[in-house]
């Protein structure tokens, strides 16, 4: 693995430690990286931003407010043009930033709003290293895929000895080999199409149908499968969420919008339906918005059925997904329902979920769910929507290391 033309997003953090960030920058440009450096005020105290700017090649990005870097580039464009982020050093107050998606300064902000994978060289006294906070942080980080290197045991510049010594710049050059070489989880090479959300099926220009759909759950699956290593893409519905971390989102209003950029997305492995698509449609949507005529009648809605996605997908004659999931989301006879619907669907799984209202999972961030595949039906607990994504996740991952090339899935 080379890394000739990568692109390194480098966080200079306040420490002693950050002086070998600077022989960082040059071991990575030797080897014909680019490296734009973030450079947070406690940085600024041990290293200059001309000695950066010097090494990069680049301006060195300082402010969260800086207007003209944020009307040319703007933060979020700055953290997802990177093929890696590294945080070097990564001080005890950065990682706790990061741990707890705090965003009041430049650093953190892009590191909360990044979708590329962060690599961390963390250097702090060791007291500090060890301090149950830190600890905690670490484990945090760790949770959420950060990858850590270092730090190494030693003398420190404070005079005491043991872990929090920054990793050495090659040691630090190794990792980011390794972490853009290296598969990025258990659906490493693997495609995946996600839809959420509802569909807007226009009665007017200023009226439509839609549903209550809060796309929570579609999303936390993108997210999920994305950080198994899919590459996913996300065809969304009107929803207010932020794209997940990771994936493709493409929006849509309608259904037949849905169904369009998710053949677009074909070829993929996996196919996860969450999406309320709208059954129905007004036959026409008129040009202009409807007017109330006095006393004449009300205007007659004529619906027609929209394209079923979900079938569409698990009944693709060129390229239908190895594994093509639907939820099932019922009022009454649930498992009885979501069986029948996987048959009449031909999809190889189908989440069951109760959606009466009592049960509060429209719209709310808990779901208790049924996972039926051909083989058994599974009763999973009451948990989040995050934590239903990850498991699921986990059972297309366990799927697909079991059954490579086997269809019966
Ligand atoms: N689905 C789809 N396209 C549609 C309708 C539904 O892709 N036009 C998918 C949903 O994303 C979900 C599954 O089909 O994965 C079941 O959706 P649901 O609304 O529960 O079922 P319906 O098809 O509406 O069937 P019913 O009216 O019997 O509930």
């Amino acid at each position: 693995m080379s890394l000739q033309n990568k692109k390194i997003l480098l966080v200079i953090g306040g420490g002693i430690a950050a002086y070998k960030s600077l022989e960082l920058i040059r071991r990575l440009r030797e080897r014909g990286s680019a490296v734009t450096a973030v450079l947070t005020q406690g940085g600024a105290e041990f290293v200059t931003a001309l000695s950066v700017a010097a090494l990069t090649g680049e301006k060195v990005h300082t402010h969260l407010f800086d207007l003209t870097t944020e009307a040319e580039i703007g933060h979020i464009a700055l953290s997802r043009a990177a093929d890696l982020v590294v945080v070097a050093p990564a001080t005890a107050d950065l990682m706790a930033k990061m741990a707890n998606g705090h965003a009041n300064d430049l650093a953190s902000t892009m590191l909360l709003a990044t979708d590329k994978r962060v690599l961390i060289a963390p250097a702090m006294n060791v007291r500090m290293w060890q301090h149950p906070a830190t600890q905690r942080n670490i484990a945090q980080l760790k949770a959420d895929g950060v990858i850590f290197i270092g730090p190494n045991d030693g003398d420190m510049a404070c005079g005491e000895y043991g872990p929090g010594r920054m990793a050495e710049p090659l040691e630090i050059v190794a990792a980011i080999t390794q972490a853009l070489a290296a598969p990025a989880g258990p659906l490493a090479g693997t495609r995946a199409l996600v839809t959420a959300g509802p569909t807007y099926e226009p009665i007017d220009p200023v009226r439509f149908i839609a549903n209550r759909s809060s796309g929570k759950q579609g999303y936390a699956i993108a997210a999920a499968l994305a950080a198994a290593g899919a590459h996913t893409t996300l065809v969304s519905g009107p929803t207010e969420l932020s794209p997940p971390p990771g994936a493709k989102l493409v929006r849509v209003e309608t259904a037949r919008q849905m169904l369009a950029a998710c053949e677009a997305a074909l070829p993929a492995d996996i196919a996860v339906c969450t999406a309320a698509v709208a059954d129905w449609r007004p036959e026409i949507a008129a040009n202009s918005k409807l007017k109330k005529k006095g006393d004449g009648p009300a205007p007659a809605l004529h619906l027609t059925e929209n394209p079923d996605i979900l079938a569409t997908l698990s009944r693709h004659a060129k390229n239908r997904p190895q594994l093509v999931i639907g939820f099932a989301a019922e009022t009454d006879d649930l498992i009885a329902n979501a069986k029948a619907k996987l048959v009449r669907k031909g999809c190889d799984w189908i989440v069951a979920n109760d959606v009466s209202a009592n049960t509060g999972v429209m719209g709310g961030d808990n779901n208790t769910v049924h996972l039926i595949t051909a083989k058994a039906t599974e009763d999973w607990p009451a948990m989040s929507k995050a934590d239903v994504a990850t498991r699921l996740a986990q059972r297309i991952a366990e799927t697909f290391s079991q059954d490579l090339g086997n269809q019966a899935v």
